[in-house]
């Protein structure tokens, strides 16, 4: 009873420093825990809010693990929510768009929806025409993940948990997933993605937030000026799939070896382009070391003057130019988000890794430990 009483206190304690009340207007250098809505089966869901000492935002829910809003300064210091989403638990229960959700246990497709692993032929739920996409019908954007909080001297952090059981939506083994988002009074948003498994599967984990950096419902992102650190992309087939071709992107509209507008090249008469209704393919991250993050992408916004970089310890990175939103689905504060008013950069392993002998390999193994790190850093150019 006493050392029930004492945990109790000191558990209190550590709460205390690092929750502030609900409903308090959050205070630089802490973590506010909000009630979001409900799930569908009615658990509540909640919504972390991150505020850094220099006064930058990031809020979090544990529905689907979504990154819900992420304000940062422009060059004159002012705020803006830079992420597309909704205001409450519903819209991300309604969400087919995966708006800042983490997407497992396979993100983007897997071709016929179906791999094999030692011999057997595991089928998975086919939600995108012929293919798997975004870990099937009920992925982990759509699971209540467990929460907890720390704070540091320098940086905010939310660690989820959840458990994928053996066989939840066609995978096999019971995966143990961690995923951790630190905000740093840098600016940074920081996601340590780590699991385990208990049988042999394949995992592919990523965050699929829309960005726009001029403010989220504030227009299209075809004036943002992007880079990507990549000399060459993976052709798609008509629904999608890698072809198992690595193609060089110079001379292509691919090229984003130097800062180019999203939208100069954007609506070319091009194959791939035109398969992918403007972007959405896989680029191999040139890496600048054998080990830790690497740049993968630097996006400018000339107006506002917010710079994003990503870097990553991942192989690939997926540009989507949100081609397929279409205004319908109100998003923040009842604004529409229509076609190219966002654009994701998810760092990932390449979609259809399963069936593709030439790609890195996405399988896990009992004993070993998943383990990949993104990190978005903000800044702004004068
Ligand atoms: C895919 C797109 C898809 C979008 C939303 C992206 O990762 O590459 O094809 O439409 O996610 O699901």
């Amino acid at each position: 009873m006493k050392r029930w009483m004492t945990l109790t206190i000191f558990t209190g304690a550590l709460l205390m420093t690092t929750l502030a009340p609900a409903g308090e207007t959050p205070q630089p250098g802490s973590t506010t825990k909000k009630s979001f809505g409900k799930t569908p089966d009615g658990q509540p869901v909640d919504l972390y809010v991150l505020t850094n000492k220099s006064g930058a935002e990031g809020s979090i829910t544990n529905y689907g693990g979504a990154v819900v809003s992420l304000k940062v300064p422009d060059r004159s210091g002012k705020l803006a929510d830079v992420v597309l989403g909704y205001d409450t638990a519903d819209g991300y229960v309604n969400d087919k768009s995966y708006f800042g959700a983490l997407v497992g246990r396979y993100g983007n497709r897997i071709g016929h929806a179906q791999f094999v692993l030692d011999g057997k032929t595991y089928t998975l739920a086919k939600n995108n025409g012929e293919n798997s996409l975004h870990g099937g019908i009920k992925g982990f954007n759509k699971a209540l993940w467990k929460a907890k909080t720390f704070s540091k001297k320098d940086c905010q952090s939310l660690e989820l948990s959840y458990l994928s059981k053996d066989g939840e939506e066609g995978f096999p083994g019971n995966l143990k997933v961690i995923v951790t988002y630190t905000l740093t009074d840098a600016n940074a948003l920081r996601i340590e993605y780590s699991a385990t498994t208990d049988k042999k599967t394949v995992v592919n984990l990523t965050s699929h937030s829309y960005f726009n950096l001029a403010g989220q419902g504030s227009g299209d992102i075809l004036g943002h000026l992007l880079t990507i650190q990549a000399d060459k992309f993976t052709p798609v087939d008509a629904s999608l799939i890698p072809t198992g071709e690595f193609r060089d992107v110079g001379g292509t509209p691919f090229d984003f070896r130097k800062p180019t507008a999203i939208g100069a090249r954007i609506d070319r008469d091009e194959e791939q382009l035109k398969l992918g209704n403007g972007y959405d393919h896989n680029f191999v991250v040139r890496r600048s070391a054998d080990t830790g993050e690497s740049l993968a992408a630097r996006v400018v916004e000339p107006a506002s003057g917010r710079v994003m970089e990503v870097w990553t310890t991942e192989p690939g990175v997926q540009f989507y130019t949100g081609n397929f939103l279409d205004g319908k689905t109100p998003g923040k504060g009842g604004v529409a988000y229509p076609r190219r008013n966002a654009f994701c950069l998810e760092t990932q392993h390449y979609p259809d890794s399963p069936n593709q002998p030439k790609f890195p390999s996405v399988v896990l193994n009992p004993g070993e430990r998943y383990n990949t790190i993104t990190t978005y850093k903000f800044s702004v150019e004068k």
